[in-house]
């Protein structure tokens, strides 16, 4: 069965705060159909690169949660920018521009805005200063911020969209690498580049939790979202099309059969509370 709330009795109240840091990015997932299990991936990714870069534990930690934060202020933008399926208009472009303000106000009130501000206003900064909000250049630019930024772009490059295809892992790969310096931070983007081709990344493209791949919708690709626990016989909607999904039982794990049409909300992507539990377990010492 599919547990509906995170056990409160499970944690210290302490932890309450990280908690609803984590449900408000999940807000984000709810509303963006394009992007299930971006935020993990994006956590995932900017963990792999800061470790990699040598930073200590808690630094990493903290990344990782503002990466998985980085698109909270997507919740003020309109659903005819946010869901179109297709390529912004300029006027669109503009208003899309505006996430990483919308989300440093939303955050300015709550008690741990401090550990991941930066990402969230910062990410799309670029070192050429072509960026926005601000078009920082360089080291200008926060360190967690050029960090996140490069694995959320690689992110946005590999998934899959309903109109158009996420590119192989290798090609995203050769983007970074050509951009280093201007469009992504260039010592960062290296490593990153170094990663990939080491297939650190291999386990996360794709995926919305630690071997768990997207389920595939048959008009719109791999966007449907599992969890943790779901069972062979529970239902998902395609996040972007009206398709209605069962999941059943291969030989290699549950595969998303077509069943028919949608009808309401009952499939929307629900908070991942398996997900969710486990990475706050993982962050909860980011609170003391
Ligand atoms: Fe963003």
């Amino acid at each position: 069965m599919t547990p509906l709330s995170l056990d409160a009795t499970q944690y210290p109240a302490s932890h309450g705060l990280l908690r609803s840091l984590m449900l408000m990015a999940w807000m984000v997932e709810a509303r963006d159909p394009y992007t299930g299990g971006h935020l993990w991936r994006v956590a995932r990714m900017a963990e792999e690169l800061g470790r990699s870069m040598g930073l200590p534990d808690k630094e990493i930690r903290r990344i990782a949660l503002a990466g998985f934060l980085h698109d909270i202020g997507k919740i003020g933008v309109p659903d005819a920018v946010l869901r179109k399926p297709g390529k912004l208009d300029d006027d669109e472009y503009a208003v899309i521009q505006a996430h990483p303000d919308i989300g440093r106000r939303i955050l300015a009130e709550h008690p741990l805005a401090h550990l991941v501000m930066d990402v969230v206003f910062h990410h799309h900064e670029t070192p050429d200063g072509r960026g926005y909000p601000l078009g920082l250049a360089n080291t200008d630019i926060p360190l967690d911020a050029r960090l996140v930024g490069i694995c959320d772009a690689f992110d946005a490059m590999t998934s899959t969209r309903p109109y158009r295809k996420g590119m192989p892992i290798a090609k995203a790969l050769d983007i970074i690498s050509n951009a280093a310096g201007t469009q992504f931070d260039a010592e960062l983007g290296r490593q990153f580049v170094a990663l990939g081709h080491a297939g650190a990344f291999d386990h996360i493209v794709g995926h919305t939790d630690e071997g768990i791949p997207l389920g595939v919708c048959i008009s719109c690709g791999p966007v449907i979202q599992r969890y943790r626990h779901t069972q062979a016989g529970e239902h998902a909607d395609c996040p972007a099309c009206n398709a209605r999904y069962e999941w059943q039982q291969t030989g290699s794990g549950l595969h998303a059969a077509h069943i028919g049409k949608t009808h309401g909300s009952q499939g929307m992507p629900l908070p991942d509370t398996s997900l969710l539990h486990t990475l706050l377990e993982e962050w909860s010492p980011l609170q003391a």
